[in-house]
């Protein structure tokens, strides 16, 4: 397996093709099946990224762990989906103004019980928000991980923060299983600089459509020249416009996906996967195409 990553590496650094890259991370998928992403964890179930969402996306077997970083006024990547804390915890602020010990004393869970009294547990009263490097500690060996710089003109420096972390727990690297980490991003210039420092990391574009989608092949030439997918809202995407994404060789992964229907129907389509807070519909979804294309 590492033989193979290593193989995988050195001919994707080599040029010889994205394609490559791209079946190594997508190989196992194929159109009656595709990569089950859960979305800032179990976040359909559990407060949104906490370790407790991200174990529950684990037990309902989601392929990867989606991760949004922030970064805190100290300079610690820490996993929250919002540059303030006022949405998901009991405080208000922003996080670049505050330091992890401050971050450590939020509730990021109590939110979720008033939110969703339906789905409410005692459990997630007092729930911390993870640092990146906790959740890699807890998770590492056993997930794969989908990583987005969040506000990255906000964060300077958060790129190379993220590089030495994943070097430092060997999921990048000579040591890593190749495509077990992937970085995402709407900025392009973050991707960019994740590359500058290690080329080998594969990269998705995150577009921001809400309209149809629609995309030049100089968009995708360019786009295909530093990334190997790209992400877009679900509701933008066509069957015309997941064709000729695809055909380019560049994968495409619609978030965030929660109804069945919705899932069937893009999996029909062809994407290669798609981010959802309810990984175990997808896995009812998939198993269900499974079995009707045995
Ligand atoms: O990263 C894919 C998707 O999560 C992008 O939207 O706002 O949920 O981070 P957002
Ligand atoms: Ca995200």
């Amino acid at each position: 397996m590492r033989l193979m990553a290593i193989a995988a590496m050195v001919i994707y650094l080599s040029g010889a093709s994205s394609n490559f890259a791209i079946a190594e991370i997508s190989s196992d998928y194929g159109q009656i099946k595709g990569i089950n992403i859960s979305h800032r964890g179990a976040s359909g179930h559990a407060p949104e990224h906490t370790l407790h969402a991200y174990e529950l996306g684990n037990v309902m077997d989601g392929d990867y762990i989606e991760i949004d970083l922030q970064m805190t006024k100290d300079g610690e990547l820490i996993a929250l989906h919002d540059e303030t804390i006022d949405r998901t915890t009991d405080k208000n602020g922003l996080v670049k103004n505050l330091t992890l010990k401050e971050i450590k004393k939020l509730d990021a869970g109590s939110w979720f019980n008033e939110a969703f009294p339906e789905k409410k547990s005692t459990e997630y009263v007092g729930l911390q928000i993870p640092t990146l490097r906790e959740v890699i500690e807890r998770f590492g060996s056993d997930s794969k991980f989908f990583i987005e710089t969040k506000s990255p003109e906000v964060y300077p420096g958060m790129e190379e923060k993220l590089i030495n972390i994943l070097s430092e727990y060997n999921l990048i690297g000579v040591h890593q299983t190749f495509g077990n980490v992937i970085v995402q991003s709407f900025s392009g210039e973050s991707l960019r600089q994740i590359h500058q420092i290690d080329e080998s990391i594969p990269l998705v574009q995150l577009l921001s459509y809400y309209a149809p989608a629609i995309i030049t092949d100089s968009e995708i030439s360019k786009i295909k020249e530093y990334a190997v997918g790209v992400g877009l809202h679900y509701t933008a995407v066509s069957p015309g416009y997941i064709k000729k994404v695809t055909d380019s060789g560049l994968m495409v992964f619609p978030y965030t996906v929660n109804e069945k229907e919705d899932m069937n129907m893009l999996l029909e389509w062809g994407v290669t996967g798609m981010f959802t807070n309810y990984p175990d519909r997808l896995n009812e979804v998939i198993q269900s195409r499974i079995s009707k294309n045995p």
